[in-house]
């Protein structure tokens, strides 16, 4: 079977059925080179994936570069303000047109022979192209080779790209979350830093660990004794799905004394939920702050990782509100380093033949399952049914019963 087949089978075999009886994805889907490039094509034309914090452009003529999948990409926000993103390849000879994120800057000139390119992609010269002897630059006739851009667009403070061009629009991937977290003023948010890890695992993994509380008491102590799990309620809704806490506090998190946003009700303030929305999009939101957890696949066994973190942007030099950021990015920064080791040897086992599929937790693994099936979903090429509210109904029952 060919690796459409494959996920076709996989949802009707196994994460089609109601949770209690489902199983989760076969090894294969961790370790094969098909079944990944067949999930990168479909990554990359049908879904939004995050490419910058806007706030690491924040200066108009600035250009953030990066690699998406080993594609080099290139983010830029012209003296106008306007961000769009292209292909980082310079269209002469091909090599990285630009090598390192820069401000200040009026133009991108490729490091090999200078051809040199204004920030809206369009081709602002090219010296020895006029015949040969004529020795001057070129600025006419040459438009064919503009860069090549991506379809771009930003929603609170991050820049997403879609290279394919066939997602829907990213207003209505965020529409849905956008409705469930309409109390939160994100314009409040600015840009506060980022970690970065590779980890060697299939990026499901990454995202699987992520959406489960199941391991916290067992690899995260201190967390769990901060958010215990018992406080925990599983999401799953059609758009996303992931875990909340109604019993967040910023001091007992080992970060207190910073702003939170303002015209939140009481619930608000002491609510955390950590949700993924498109399969390499994870978000965490406080009343204090916001992480984005963005996966880049980067083979069937290796995965980066780039978290970016946002805060109320009030007292920011306030020295007591520096350091709780700081204490924010230690802490997580923690958390993601004691994941590691789990994800990685988890990639262990499913190379090895005993280990294939297993069951889910009907309490602690509900998101996990709704993961799985988003993305065979996507790969079957079939559109997201809603769930039955039977099943979204059975496992806040179960939440209600442990809590
Ligand atoms: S490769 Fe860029 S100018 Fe030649
Ligand atoms: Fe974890």
């Amino acid at each position: 079977m060919n690796p459409v087949q494959l996920y076709q089978a996989a949802l009707h075999e196994q994460l089609d059925q109601p949770l209690a009886t489902a199983t989760s994805l076969d090894s294969v889907f961790y370790t094969s080179p098909d079944v990944f490039a067949a999930e990168m094509e479909a990554l990359s034309s049908r879904t939004w994936r995050v490419v910058a914090a806007a706030g690491q452009l924040s200066q108009p003529n600035s250009v953030h570069s990066l690699t998406m999948t080993g594609q080099p990409l290139v983010v830029t926000r012209a003296a106008d303000g306007t961000i769009r993103c292209f292909h980082n390849v310079c269209k002469h000879r091909g090599v990285p047109l630009v090598t390192e994120s820069a401000t200040a800057i009026k133009a991108m000139r490729c490091p090999y022979h200078g051809w040199r390119y204004r920030l809206d992609g369009t081709l602002e010269r090219a010296s020895h192209f006029n015949g040969i002897g004529d020795h001057r630059v070129c600025n006419t006739g040459l438009s064919s080779l503009d860069l090549d851009d991506i379809r771009c667009a930003t929603w609170n403070g991050l820049v997403f790209a879609n290279a394919g061009g066939e997602a829907p629009p990213l207003t209505a991937t965020m529409q849905a979350l956008d409705t469930r977290w309409h109390e939160y003023d994100f314009t409040q948010f600015e840009y506060g830093g980022d970690l970065h890890y590779r980890l060697a695992g299939n990026w499901k993994l990454v995202v699987e660990n992520f959406l489960d509380s199941y391991h916290n008491p067992f690899v995260h102590p201190a967390l769990n004794k901060a958010s215990s799990w018992k406080a925990h309620y599983p999401i799953v809704e059609p758009d996303y799905f992931g875990v909340g806490s109604n019993v967040y506090q910023s001091d007992v998190a080992g970060h207190g004394g910073l702003p939170i946003l303002t015209g939140l009700s009481p619930a608000g303030q002491r609510r955390a939920e950590y949700l993924c929305v498109t399969p390499t999009l994870m978000l965490g939101l406080h009343a204090d702050y916001l992480f984005v957890l963005t996966i880049d696949p980067i083979d069937a066994q290796t995965t980066d990782e780039h978290v970016y973190f946002f805060f109320v942007g009030a007292d920011k030099d306030d020295p007591k509100v520096k350091s709780a950021r700081r204490n924010v990015l230690e802490n997580w920064d923690r958390i993601n380093r004691e994941d590691i080791p789990v994800v990685e040897g988890m990639q262990v086992c499913r190379n090895a033949s005993p280990y294939g599929t297993s069951v889910f937790s009907p309490f602690h693994e509900g998101p996990m399952h709704a993961f799985q099936r988003q993305v065979a979903q996507l790969m079957a090429n079939r559109k997201p049914k809603p769930r039955q509210a039977s099943v979204d109904h059975a496992i806040h029952e179960l939440v209600g019963s442990e809590a």
